[in-house]
């Protein structure tokens, strides 16, 4: 089928609210004792996340995981495989999950089971994007970057087939007939 990308946020746009994100998030965990370590998930995450801690000024350390939840196309399989641990004891530990977009909610709904089930102490989380919409469980991001409608994007991590991670703005994919 033939698509086209649109651009749905601009650069700028993304670029300042990842700012007032990583200011929210300061103000939020500076007086805190404990570490915060920020964990990704691969490989959506990544433009967001180098970005976001660029511009948070806390003692933070960072980890990834990697979940499988979508094939390739745009409808979620409902399974949730786990790729890649985190490298770091979870034990007692306060995460900041960093992730692209809440779309059902299914993934995210299992990691964090999965990392209370391994001791974390407390778990908040960061999303560039949330399509509220979609939502199967029930589940919310502390941290929200922009609420979208029920559309399929790309862009700024977030791929369709694996492409257009590096696209530095976040796109909506329009399928068009023939
Ligand atoms: P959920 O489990 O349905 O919330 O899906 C979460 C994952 O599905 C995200 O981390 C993305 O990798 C992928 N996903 C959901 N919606 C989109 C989209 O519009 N574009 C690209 N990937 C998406
Ligand atoms: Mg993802």
């Amino acid at each position: 089928m033939n698509y086209r990308i649109e651009t749905m946020i601009n650069r700028e746009r993304v670029e300042e609210r990842i700012r007032e994100l990583a200011k929210e998030i300061e103000r939020d965990y500076k007086d805190r004792k404990e570490e915060v370590i920020f964990l990704g998930l691969l490989k959506g995450s990544v433009m967001f996340l180098s970005d976001l801690i660029k511009e948070t000024n806390l003692d933070l350390k960072i980890d990834f995981m990697s979940v499988s939840s979508y094939g390739s196309g745009t409808t979620t399989s409902g399974v949730v495989k786990i790729l890649k641990d985190t490298d770091f004891d979870m034990k007692g530990k306060n995460l900041l999950i960093v992730e692209d977009i809440i779309d059902t909610g299914l993934t995210l709904k299992y990691v964090k089971e999965f990392l209370y089930a391994k001791g974390a102490a407390e778990i908040k989380i960061c999303t560039l994007l949330d399509k509220p919409e979609r939502r199967k469980v029930e589940l919310k991001g502390d941290y929200v970057g922009f609420t979208i409608p029920d559309a399929f994007v790309v862009g700024y991590g977030l791929d369709y087939d694996q492409k257009y991670r590096n696209l530095p703005y976040v796109g909506t994919v329009v399928f068009e007939e023939n």
